[in-house]
């Protein structure tokens, strides 16, 4: 086992019931290009953020780069022959922005166009529904030098790179979604610092989150603009937020984190305004004089599907009594106080807990702003895998994604118009800040010999796509 508090062991999933999911369902596997692609200076790419960032010392654990992480790039025949193995329906892939539009203006480069032409019919030609997401965070260097998401320059730009691939590949792909959890690129890279760009302001990360939300509708309406019958969406990554105890204090922490964590995003996006004690909240950091008229309405164009990011639940409680505020960079601004509660329940490899009723939960609240179908467009885990006799029994995984389907089937019973569910991730790859030092695979990924080796986890898997649900 890979944890001191594991998940329950395979066998107790023989003994639960049976499930199916509803017709049609898109069963799936996601990546994202700088995670998976390599070939970081190849056929004319020039650096995101993230390169810079992983090039920096210190940055990431061990000095690792995506330089050549899964050398997808050159690989995308054999990776999509695997994909086809597991009988996968979908696969949510994302473009990198400085591969086809170097620097982040003007032309495109026709070479890295021409990859992801070629994975996309190299995708339709196996019978798998390709599913592109526009933004996981490699924005390109010179827009970041420009001034970054916290510049409302760089949602024009967005918008503009999104006409250059709906041209260009907009007659072969119908699934689209624009950003890629926009609370990771505000907070984590602008507000904590510990992802891309590095930087450290929580003024910055709040005005990056609204343009990185302004990009979104310009680019929503961009898609509708060049391809009128393409789905498109939004990938928001989504919390339950708990109170440590039922005190007013702990219930006020949970308003906050919630605040930041989900409505932040939510509100703007599905009801076109900032909740009010969110920008109370946030008043010691900024009087929010970058939100300009009509901003909101065009992050609120209408969508066609909303896509769930869930890994795990936050608890929180009210700051302590007595003890200084920590000072260090924060991604929750104006709250950096509050405390993170642990509750001991099993964690995975990242020290996230385990709680597949979360999903549910998270599901139906989505469904409370809208009726638009929902996709969970990424859910999985890490574990420390071994690699045995050439096999990689990894329990805990498949324990792991056995639970979540179970509370994802029970959304839907609950009336949830759940369409589909996308694995995170097809392989083992560049997990950020952490290099290849964690593991999320359904497919394990030797970086040195880039052999890969599917898990238990991707068999078992390939067997509930096969039935459309789970066995009893
Ligand atoms: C969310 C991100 O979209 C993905 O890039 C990342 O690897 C997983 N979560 C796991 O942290």
């Amino acid at each position: 086992m890979s944890n001191p508090a594991s998940p329950p062991a395979v066998d107790v999933l023989d003994e639960r019931p049976g499930l199916t999911f509803p017709p049609g369902f898109l069963w799936g596997a996601a990546t994202a290009a700088y995670q998976i692609e390599g070939a970081a200076a190849v056929d004319g790419r020039t650096p995101s953020i993230w390169d810079t960032f992983s090039h920096t010392e210190g940055r990431v654990v061990a000095g690792h780069t995506g330089d050549v992480a899964c050398d997808h790039y050159h690989r995308l025949g054999d990776d999509v022959a695997l994909m086809a193995e597991l009988g996968l329906k979908s696969y949510r892939f994302s473009v990198s922005w400085p591969r086809v539009q170097p620097g982040g203006t003007g032309a495109a480069n026709p070479q890295g166009l021409d990859f992801y032409r070629r994975l996309v019919d190299e995708l339709l030609a196996n019978g798998i529904e390709p599913w592109l997401t526009l933004y996981h965070w490699d924005l390109p260097q010179p827009l970041e030098d420009a001034g970054g998401w916290p510049a409302r320059d760089t949602a024009a730009r967005f918008a503009d790179y999104t006409t250059l691939l709906a041209d260009a590949l907009g007659d072969r792909v119908r699934y689209w979604t624009t950003l890629n959890e926009p609370w990771c690129s505000a907070f984590l890279g602008y507000g904590s610092g510990v992802h891309a760009p590095g930087r450290t302001n929580g003024a910055d990360a709040v005005r990056a989150g609204h343009h990185l939300m302004l990009g979104h509708g310009l680019s929503v309406q961009a898609l509708r603009a060049a391809r009128p019958t393409a789905e498109v969406g939004v990938t928001v990554n989504l919390y339950p937020v708990d109170p440590a105890s039922d005190t007013p204090a702990d219930r006020d922490a949970a308003r906050r984190i919630d605040g930041l964590a989900n409505r932040f995003f939510l509100d703007p996006l599905l009801r076109g305004s900032y909740p009010e004690d969110l920008v109370a909240d946030l008043r010691t950091v900024t009087d929010f004089g970058h939100v300009r008229d009509g901003d909101l309405a065009t992050i609120s164009t209408p969508l066609d599907l909303v896509g769930v990011n869930y890994y795990s639940r936050h608890v929180v409680a009210a700051p302590t009594e007595g003890v200084a505020t920590d000072s260090a960079p924060s991604c929750w601004p104006g709250s950096e106080d509050v405390r993170f509660v642990t509750r001991g329940v099993p964690v995975t490899d990242m020290g996230w807990e385990i709680d597949a009723p979360g999903l549910a939960e998270t599901l139906r609240r989505v469904h409370d702003y809208t009726d638009l179908p929902l996709y969970v467009t990424e859910n999985g885990s890490a574990f420390v895998d071994s690699v045995v006799d050439g096999q990689v029994d990894d329990v805990d995984r498949l324990a792991y994604f056995d639970a979540h389907l179970r509370a994802a089937h029970e959304a839907i019973n609950d009336g949830v118009p759940l369409r589909g569910y996308f694995a995170w991730s097809l392989m083992d790859n560049f997990e950020w800040a952490w290099g290849y030092t964690k593991r999320f695979g359904m497919i394990h990924v030797d970086y040195d010999s880039q052999v890969r080796t599917p898990k238990s986890s991707a068999k078992w898997y390939a067997s509930v796509i096969r039935r459309n649900g789970l066995a009893a």
